[in-house]
């Protein structure tokens, strides 16, 4: 199979990416990517020479160019993980949501659509990779299902929804073979330090506040990146077309409680006395219009298809410390140069 992989630079795209390069290598693997502030080739130097491999610098809202690619290459199937992913940006800059999520998200459909109904194609599945953001959120209990009711809030969820109905659209009006994954907050290596978790890491390794919005009350359900790839293995190789699945680890944690965990780990390993780094937990303004709790129940997934975590939370925090440590270049290059200034500017209006 020749397989297009989008925004394989990213966090979650790179650990995609990886898997498939070399648990497959009679693939082919194209990975386009834009790389954006959040696409890192640093994150794939390891099998960045493999044969099966390739990267394609471009801009999935350029129409002409999508189209151009598509015909030239003839792809079997597409992984669509490019987007912009920070919900915190898309409150300060909403339309560049629109743009790559939902305009960039229907030129790929479009591609595949025209790719799909050519005679000669093999063109067999477009994999769509979105996020439980689209169902809202919770109260105290309950869980999203494949069938909660779509109800964003934020510029961020609400083009994510947006570009999970053009892909069933594209399904149900021109029978495009189409997958959709809605997965929980990740967390792992290769994490972009504007996120909770990678923030408060770096903060916490510079002795730097850690901002807690509002009280730290919110939960979010966690989930080891790697794990996340893995499911996108079994729902690309195994998932009935047309269908959706949440993918999630049951694993509720508040804001707060997580960065306490996170302080305890940290003072371990950097042989700090216990207590220190919580020291560094600063409350601050509320995100507007915060989800109050996330929560998935990833059963249709499980009995499916057989997919669980690897790890529980413990044992994937403590591995992404380490990366994070063992990392500093890493980390270095990307709190340098302009992120460094986007990082303060924001941080300083709070
Ligand atoms: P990320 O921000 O780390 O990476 C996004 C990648 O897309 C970057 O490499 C960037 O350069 C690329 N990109 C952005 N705009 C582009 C464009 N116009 N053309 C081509 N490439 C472009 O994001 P992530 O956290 O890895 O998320 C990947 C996907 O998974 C997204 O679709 C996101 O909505 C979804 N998702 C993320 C999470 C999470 O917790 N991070 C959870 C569920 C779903
Ligand atoms: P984030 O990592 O931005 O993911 P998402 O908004 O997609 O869930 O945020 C995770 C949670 O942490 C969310 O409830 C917002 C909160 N948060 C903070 O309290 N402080 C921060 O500096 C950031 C970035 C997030």
């Amino acid at each position: 199979m020749k397989i297009l992989i989008t925004g394989g630079a990213g966090f979650i795209g790179s650990h995609v990416v990886r898997l498939f390069v070399t648990k497959y290598p009679n693939y082919t693997i194209h990975n386009l990517d834009k790389l954006t502030y959040a696409g890192n080739l640093a994150n794939l130097s390891d099998v960045e020479n493999l044969p099966n491999y390739k990267f394609i610098k471009g801009d999935i809202v350029d129409a002409e160019f999508i189209s151009d690619l598509f015909k030239n290459e003839n792809y079997d199937a597409v992984i669509h993980l490019a987007a912009e992913s920070h919900v915190d940006r898309s409150i300060t800059n909403p339309l560049e949501f629109v743009m790559t999520n939902v305009i960039g998200t229907v030129n790929l459909l479009n591609a595949a659509k025209e790719l799909f109904k050519k005679e000669s194609s093999k063109f067999q599945k477009f994999y769509h990779v979105s996020t439980d953001e689209v169902y809202g959120a919770l109260g105290e209990t309950g869980m999203f299902t494949e069938d909660t009711s779509y109800d964003p809030h934020s510029p961020y969820s609400a083009s994510k929804a947006s570009s999970d109905h053009f892909v069933r659209a594209y399904h149900d009006t021109y029978s495009l073979p189409v997958v959709i994954s809605n997965c929980s907050n990740n967390y792992g290596p290769n994490h972009f330090p504007e996120k909770l978790i990678p923030l408060c890491i770096n903060n916490i390794k510079n002795n730097k506040p850690l901002p807690i919005y509002g009280k730290g009350e919110n939960v979010r359900d966690w989930l080891y990146v790697i794990d996340h790839a893995v499911a996108i293995d079994a729902i690309f190789h195994n998932a009935k077309t047309g269908s959706t699945y949440n993918i999630g680890g049951h694993n509720e944690w508040t804001n707060i409680n997580v960065i306490r965990l996170l302080c305890k780990i940290m003072d371990e390993k950097l042989n700090r006395q216990m207590g220190t780094s919580e020291k560094l937990i600063t409350f601050v303004k509320d995100r507007a219009g915060h989800d109050l709790r996330y929560a998935i129940d990833s059963s249709k997934l499980q009995n499916d298809l057989g997919w669980v975590p690897s790890v529980t939370f413990e044992q994937g925090l403590n591995l992404t410390v380490d990366w994070y440590l063992n990392n500093e270049e890493w980390l270095n290059n990307v709190t340098s140069g302009n992120y460094a200034n986007y990082y303060e500017a924001q941080y300083n209006k709070r």
